[in-house]
């Protein structure tokens, strides 16, 4: 099947299309409706169909015969352990684990907050919330306890899943007191607390709510799979928004299966007992996708790397974890190459391992910049795929789609709309733009099954922040064009939002931080370009009237204020005071052309400036404190 012709039958026959694609899937009930509206008007998928997410992604396996095929194997470089998983292992895990939950109460529907490293556990906690059609919410490891706490009420979990301990590279990060920390800041408590104790800590327990892992899974029953409804979420995985309030997105059961199966052919060509490599974490949406299920749901073997692209010991560790494990498609986020490329620029690590398994090495999570593509198809001699996604997709909106034909790639493009997603560029007042004009992407509704429905609790949110700018247009948030022959590229996001490491976060929830020091008076967080991390925040800082404060000391008490309130994932290290911030007349702070300055670009003065004056006053700070750089 050549890209052209399935994709335009994904858009000319979407439910044909996706009809089709369902049908690969074991459903406890076939959907006969493919496509409807909620009562909230948004397009569902499959929505009269029943299944179990666990179910496909492990039990399926083991009655087709794949049960003694490895599933999952765990690599930690940091604990120097490894270990494999076969399919009913792993099945056996997940059901036991689910009885645990269910003997704490989970029912299908409630919510379990998981918070956790890089460990098998996670992964087995995650699937075992499935098994029981319950929701999971999973909490990156980075965050600090006051952002833990509120996606605790948000989420309202009956359980917490935790761990003693996460290690990155040689320092241990206590988990149980962030989670404690968290508890008491919020208002919901839930009614218990898993806790895995590592032997590199012991994590407290709190008598009559914090239970033993390894104690209650010796006590536990197995149990089965809970059928579904499609519709029925799946997870709740919070992303930063513009405000400080994270959202909430939330992913269905049905129409998530259905799309990451289908993905698992048609862009990463991967077969059944082929090895399928993420290297992210579990606490992001690649590594909710491409680390759990996707690859068990196509019946590949997945890795669960507890490590860094380098110094776990050295820069050829990923070199080093595909050759061991016969990896054929690797996947992660260009800062990982960047920091591979710093430490062994000519690849020489790379000639100590033999890499014939390796096919083909996809990245995304933020924006792949030429010379990092060029590097990494230098010195692997491989394919390399860039790929444009969100937390709120789920799975790829542009790639190059190597299981369906593989297309000549351009650098800087992700390439072309992945079947399914009818992708356009709007200008201001939502007009389609010619080839090679710059807009906003937009996706034309229906959006592909596996793409969020909705807000957690909060639909408006999701109706105001992407439905509404353009009606009938899913709007993503990044800016982007389309050249003649169709590849899109995309240039970055068009609000506060900001990508650090490959991490997505709000410089509008750093301000808030920032802002509430006693000595600011106002504040602007930018996101300047960053050689390693593609961006980093860097704070601009108005004192209040007659605050007489040293900058240094300023700087490191805000620097210590947002690793307490966020997290140390915001890599918030830099902060400059300013006498003035450009505004416009009605006084809004000029964000995109402080971004401008910062990265050495060509600006021009807006007319609507206040006082054109400041401009200069910025670009001699900029200079003085080194902030600027030509991208
Ligand atoms: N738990 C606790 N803390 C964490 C954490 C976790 N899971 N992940 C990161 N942190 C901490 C780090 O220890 C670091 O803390 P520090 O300021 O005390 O040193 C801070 O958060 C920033 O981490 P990071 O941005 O990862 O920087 P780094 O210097 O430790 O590592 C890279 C740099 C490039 C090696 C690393 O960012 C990387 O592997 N990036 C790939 C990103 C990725 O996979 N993204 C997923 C999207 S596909
Ligand atoms: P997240 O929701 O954390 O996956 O972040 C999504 C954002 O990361 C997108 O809105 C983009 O701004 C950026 N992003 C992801 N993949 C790419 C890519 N391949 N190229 C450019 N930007 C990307």
């Amino acid at each position: 099947m050549t890209y052209q012709a399935e994709y335009a039958r994904s858009i000319d026959n979407p439910q044909a299309f996706w009809g089709e694609k369902a049908a690969a899937l074991h459903w406890f009930k076939a959907p006969q409706e493919i496509l409807s509206r909620d009562e909230n008007g948004v397009d569902r998928w499959f929505v009269d169909g029943e299944l179990n997410t666990a179910y496909l992604a492990l039990d399926v396996h083991i009655e087709q015969g794949r049960g003694e095929q490895a599933a999952l194997i765990y690599d930690s470089p940091v604990t120097q352990s490894k270990k494999i998983f076969t399919y009913r292992e792993l099945r056996d895990e997940v059901a036991r684990f689910a009885g645990v939950l269910s003997a704490q109460g989970v029912v299908k529907g409630d919510r379990v907050l998981i918070y956790m490293p890089m460990i098998a556990e996670a992964v087995i906690a995650m699937l075992a919330v499935a098994r029981l059609g319950a929701v999971h919410s999973v909490v990156f490891g980075g965050f600090a306890a006051p952002e833990l706490a509120v996606r605790i009420d948000d989420a309202s979990p009956r359980v917490i899943v935790t761990a003693s301990c996460g290690i990155e590279i040689a320092k241990v990060i206590q988990y149980k007191p962030l989670l404690d920390d968290a508890l008491r800041r919020a208002q919901h408590a839930p009614d218990a607390c898993v806790v895995l104790q590592r032997p590199e800590a012991t994590a407290e327990l709190v008598p009559g709510r914090d239970l033993d892992w390894h104690t209650a899974m010796a006590q536990a029953q197995p149990a089965d799979c809970v059928p579904v409804r499609a519709t029925d979420p799946l997870y709740i995985l919070y992303t930063s928004g513009t405000t400080g309030k994270p959202k909430g997105v939330v992913r269905d059961n049905g129409g998530h299966a259905v799309a990451l199966n289908y993905s698992m052919q048609a862009i990463y060509n991967m077969s059944p007992g082929e090895v399928f490599w993420a290297a992210s974490d579990v606490g992001w949406v690649v590594g909710h996708s491409y680390i759990v299920y996707a690859p068990l749901l196509a019946g590949c073997t997945t890795l669960v790397y507890e490590g860094k692209p380098v110094r776990t010991p050295d820069a050829g560790a990923f070199w080093r974890v595909c050759a061991e494990h016969r990896v054929k498609a690797l996947f992660a986020a260009p800062t990982a190459f960047r920091a591979i490329k710093k430490e062994d620029p000519e690849g020489a690590l790379l000639g100590q391992y033999d890499l014939s398994c390796l096919k083909t090495i996809f990245m995304a999570g933020e924006r792949l910049d030429p010379p990092t593509y060029e590097w990494t198809r230098e010195v692997t001699g491989l394919p390399v795929v860039d790929h444009w996604w969100q937390t709120e997709t789920g799975w790829a909106i542009c790639a190059n789609p190597t299981g369906l034909e593989v297309l000549p790639p351009k650098p800087g493009s992700s390439t072309v709309p992945v079947p399914g997603y009818n992708v356009r560029i709007l200008g201001p007042a939502g007009e389609e733009l010619p080839a090679g004009e710059q807009g906003i992407l937009a996706l034309k509704l229906p959006l592909p099954p596996g793409c969020l429905p909705t807000i957690w609790g909060d639909f408006e949110r999701f109706r105001s922040g992407y439905l509404s700018d353009y009606p009938g247009y899913y709007s993503s948030g990044d800016g982007g064009y389309k050249d003649e022959d169709g590849y899109v590229f995309i240039m970055g996001r068009t609000d506060d939002v900001i990508n650090v490491a490959g991490h997505r976060l709000s410089t509008g929830e750093m301000e808030e931080v920032v802002a509430a020091h006693p000595a600011v008076a106002e504040c602007a967080v930018i996101g300047v370009h960053d050689d390693l991390k593609g961006q980093q925040p860097v704070g601009l800082v108005l004192l209040k009237d007659g605050v007489e404060l040293d900058e240094a000391q300023l700087e490191a008490e805000l620097v210590a204020r947002v690793r307490e309130a966020i997290g140390a994932v915001a890599c918030f290290k830099r902060a400059v005071v300013v006498q003035r911030l450009p505004k416009t007349r009605s006084g809004k702070i000029l964000r995109k052309l402080l971004r401008q300055i910062a990265d050495g670009q060509d600006y021009s003065v807006p007319s609507t400036i206040d006082d054109p004056t400041s401009l200069d006053e910025i670009e001699a700070v900029f200079d003085s404190r080194g902030l600027v750089s030509k991208v």
